[in-house]
C-alpha cells in the first residue's frame, strides 16, 4: 500500500467544527475523551496542542500533544490520539503516529515520548508496539504507560 501523506494542522477557528464531528466506533468511545473536551482542555492548559490529522488534505483524525516535557520524567506525552472510524484499518493510524513522533522529535530537548491507554484497548496496544513503543510496566489512572526513547 502507498503510504498516505499525513499532515498535522493546529485546530483553529476554521477546522474545529469538522474536528468535533470526527466519529469513533461505538465500542471505542470509552477509550478516549471526545475531541470537543480535548479542544476545551487545550484552551485552559495551553501546553496541550490540539492537532487535526489530515491525509491527502482530508481530516481523518485528531491528536493532543504536550509541548512541554513532564517535569517528573522529562517525557513529551501524547494525551489523545484517534482516527475517524471511516478511515480506520487502512494504515492511517500507523502513518499518523509516525508523523506525530517526527513532530515531537523536532521539539527542543525532547528525550522520550509517553502514551497511556486502557489495558483493554488491543488496537492501540498493537499499533504502539509496532511503532516501537515499549511497556514501562507503570500504571496511572488505570491506564498502561508505553514509552519510546528518542534518538536524534
Ligand atoms: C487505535 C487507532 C488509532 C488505530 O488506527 P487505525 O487507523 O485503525 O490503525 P492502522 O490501520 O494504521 O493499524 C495499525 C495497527 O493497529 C492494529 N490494529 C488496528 N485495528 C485493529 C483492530 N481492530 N484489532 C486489533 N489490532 C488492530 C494492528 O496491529 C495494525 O497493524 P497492521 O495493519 O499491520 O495489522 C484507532 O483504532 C482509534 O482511533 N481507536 C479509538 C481511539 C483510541 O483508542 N485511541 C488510542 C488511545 S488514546
Amino acid at each position: 500500500m502507498i503510504e498516505p501523506t499525513i499532515e498535522l494542522k493546529v485546530v483553529d477557528r476554521n477546522n474545529w467544527g469538522t474536528c468535533i464531528r470526527l466519529k469513533l466506533k461505538e465500542d471505542q468511545t470509552k477509550f478516549i475523551a471526545p475531541n470537543l473536551y480535548s479542544i476545551a482542555q487545550s484552551k485552559v492548559e495551553p501546553n496541550l496542542l490540539p492537532y487535526a490529522i489530515y491525509a491527502n488534505n482530508e481530516m481523518i483524525g485528531f491528536t493532543l500533544i504536550d509541548s512541554e516535557p513532564d517535569p517528573k520524567d522529562l517525557c513529551h506525552w501524547i494525551p489523545r490520539f484517534m482516527i475517524d472510524a471511516c478511515f480506520q484499518g487502512q494504515g492511517y493510524g500507523k502513518a499518523s503516529m509516525k508523523t506525530i513522533i517526527e513532530h515531537i522529535k523536532s521539539m527542543p530537548n525532547s528525550t522520550a515520548i509517553r502514551i497511556s491507554f486502557d489495558p483493554d484497548n488491543d488496537s492501540a496496544r498493537a499499533l504502539y508496539l509496532k511503532m516501537g513503543f515499549m511497556d514501562t510496566g507503570e500504571i496511572e489512572d488505570d491506564e498502561v504507560i508505553f514509552e519510546m526513547r528518542i534518538v536524534k
